[in-house]
Parts: structure tokens; sequence; C-alpha cells
């Protein structure tokens, strides 16, 4: 039955807490398509290594990014749910992808040259291959669809470019060419709070709504949230720090956003009473998640069992596309 469902993957870096742009640009749809698709969804700690982490820290991060996926209602039962590291395959498939990965393109990416320039110590292989790694995620279950946010669109379009160069190459058919997906047929893109387009974990802790913020940390956020002396004009256009919280607003409630739009046109507009509407809003979706991430994450046992049965489901699909992958090359089966 599930194999005829459409394949779907994606996976999230363990760098820190979720916040809600990784919630209502990825996590949202997984917790849809996992209802109906045939679903993978990973913790990307081999990633995360282009910056050094130390040992401690990453465990204790793929831990939390477990314990938040489980939180938010991913089910076992419904979907395959694993760690990057506990299927080596994909290293290998990564390894087969890069021979035909131009250093050219890989250095044209946008996401490249942005981390070349803030870790300009630390430009390794791994940060320029980045999205051949990425690749081999997708592609080593063949997925046909990859719920992300707007920010990795050009990485599926390499996906894309990879997958098409490996069947006229080898002259096969082994692999389909996977969409970046979402439901609303738009990527989202969660604006940060300082007034910077995107919220990110990697950026200051200010910008970003975590899962586990309480109440009063996302109002206390939210209080600090840009904004300007507000609208002089009737129907004024707004500056990116206003169009911002518009945007966060009607992601968690698009009557109050609408209202209080009202109020910006006629300048009426309060932002103090905004703010607080949107932290209101927030935290209606965050408490009943925040409840269960503290439990899930101290349940070791609970963990160990759910990464153990997603690494084993993970691997007889791995194993599946690697002797396909092989058999195309010309490399004896080992699976
Ligand atoms: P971060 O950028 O915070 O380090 P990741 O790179 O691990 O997070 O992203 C994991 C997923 O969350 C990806 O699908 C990514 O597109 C999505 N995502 C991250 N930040 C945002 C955002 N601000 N808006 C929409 N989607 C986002
Ligand atoms: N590159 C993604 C990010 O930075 C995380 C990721 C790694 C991913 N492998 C993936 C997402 C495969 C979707 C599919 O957010």
């Amino acid at each position: 039955m599930s194999s005829q469902k459409e394949i779907v993957l994606s996976g999230i870096r363990p760098t820190g807490n979720l916040h809600l742009g990784n919630y209502f640009g990825a996590v949202t749809q997984f917790l849809k398509m996992q209802e109906t698709h045939n679903c993978y969804f990973f913790v990307a700690d081999y990633h995360s290594l282009t910056t050094h982490p130390n040992p401690v820290d990453l465990q204790d991060n793929v831990k939390t990014v477990l314990a938040e996926y489980l939180a938010c209602g991913l089910d076992t039962n419904k979907c395959t749910l694993y760690v990057q590291s506990q299927l080596p395959e994909t290293a290998e498939l990564y390894l087969l992808l890069a021979m035909h990965a131009y250093k050219g393109e890989l250095e044209k990416t946008v996401t490249f040259k942005e981390k070349a320039r803030k870790q300009p110590n630390n430009i390794n292989a791994g940060l320029l291959t980045y999205p051949v790694l990425m690749a081999a995620d997708i592609l080593i279950h063949r997925a046909a669809k990859v719920p992300v946010g707007e920010d990795q669109r050009q990485h599926l379009e390499m996906t894309r470019d990879y997958a098409r160069r490996f069947n006229n190459i080898y002259n096969c058919e082994v692999f389909e060419e996977p969409q970046a997906f979402n439901f609303s047929g738009k990527l989202v893109k969660v604006p940060g709070l300082d007034g910077s387009t995107k919220m990110s974990k990697s950026d200051n802790e200010n910008n970003c709504i975590f899962l586990k913020d309480d109440e009063a940390t996302i109002l206390k956020k939210l209080k600090k949230a840009k904004t300007d002396a507000g609208p002089t004009q009737l129907n004024q256009e707004k500056p990116q720090e206003i169009e911002n919280l518009f945007n966060l607003a009607n992601l968690v409630n698009v009557e109050m956003a609408s209202s209080f739009e009202q109020d910006y046109n006629q300048m009426t507009i309060r932002y103090g009473d905004f703010k607080k509407a949107i932290a209101a809003e927030m935290w209606n979706y965050i408490q009943p998640i925040q409840e269960r991430i503290e439990s899930i994450k101290a349940n070791d046992k609970l963990l160990d069992e759910v990464m153990a049965q997603g690494m084993e489901k993970a691997k007889e699909s791995a194993h599946k596309t690697l002797n396909l992958v092989r058999d195309a090359i010309g490399l004896k089966r080992i699976y």
C-alpha cells in the first residue's frame, strides 16, 4: 500500500531549538503530508558539521530536534523519522553524485556565498558541497516532493539538475526530479523580528520566536521588534519591518491581521496593541507543543526507539536506491 504513495522527504539541521520559521515553513507541511504520503523526515546532523559544533552540543541538539518534531505531532506510525548520520548510505550517494557536481556551479550557490562571507576562515569543502549532500538526502529515497521554506528553493533546483544529469550520463531512469513543496503553492518565508526578511536560528536570539519560548518571552521579543513612528498618510506603503509584522500576524490569525491592517490604513494603528495580539496568537500555537517538549526530550528510551525504528526503515529504502545506482554506474551491489 504505502509504496504506491508519493514519497516525501525533508530535514532540519540540529543547530538549536526550532522556531516559527521552521514551524510554518516546514513542519506544518510535514504534519499534513504524513497523513497522505510516504514520508521520510530526518535530523540533518551531517549538514550541521560545516561549523564544527562541539560533540556534546551536537548530541543534545539532535535530541532537541527529534523531541520537537514529536512534540509538534510527527507520528512514527505515519512517517519515518531518522537521524541523517545513522544512514551513512547517504554519504555514499553524496560521493557518487559529487563526481558530477562542478566547482563553478557550487561556488555560485547563494547559500554558499552567504556562509563563506559569514565564516571566511572556515570555507571548507563540506560547505561548498552542501547542496550535493542535500541532493543525496532527497534522492536516496527517490522523493517526489520536498516540503521546505523559500530559502531552500535553489538547493532543490540543484537537486533536480543532479538527478537529471545522473540519468543522462548513465542512460537510466533511476531518479525522478523532486519538487520543493508547500500546500499553498508558494514556498513560505517567515520574517525575523529585527526587520530582516528571514527568521533564522543562526542569527541573534531576539530575531526568533522559538517553540520553547514561554508566553512572557514571546511578548518581550515582540515588544522589542522593530517598528517605525507610524503611518502619516492614509493607505501608506509599509516599510519592511512593518510588513514583517503583518506577515507574522497573517501566519497566526488572518482575521486579526486584517483588522489591524484597516487600522494601519486609517492611521489609527497602535503598534503596542498589534504586538500584544500577535504574541497572544503565537502563544496559542506554541503552548500545546511546548507542554510536550520537555517530557519527550527527557525520555531517552523513547528517543532511542524512535531513532532505531527510523534507521531501519530508512535503510530499507536507501538500499533499494543504492542497488540501482551501483548497477547504473557499474559498481558491484553490496546491499
Ligand atoms: P535555520 O535556517 O533556522 O538554521 P534550517 O536551515 O535547519 O533552519 O531549516 C529547516 C527548515 O526550515 C527548511 O525547510 C527551511 O526552509 C525552513 N525554514 C527555516 N527558516 C525559515 C523561515 N524563516 N521561513 C520559512 N522557512 C524557514
Ligand atoms: N538544507 C536544509 C536547511 O538548511 C536542511 C536539509 C538538509 C534538507 N537536507 C535536506 C531539507 C533535504 C530538505 C531536504 O534548511
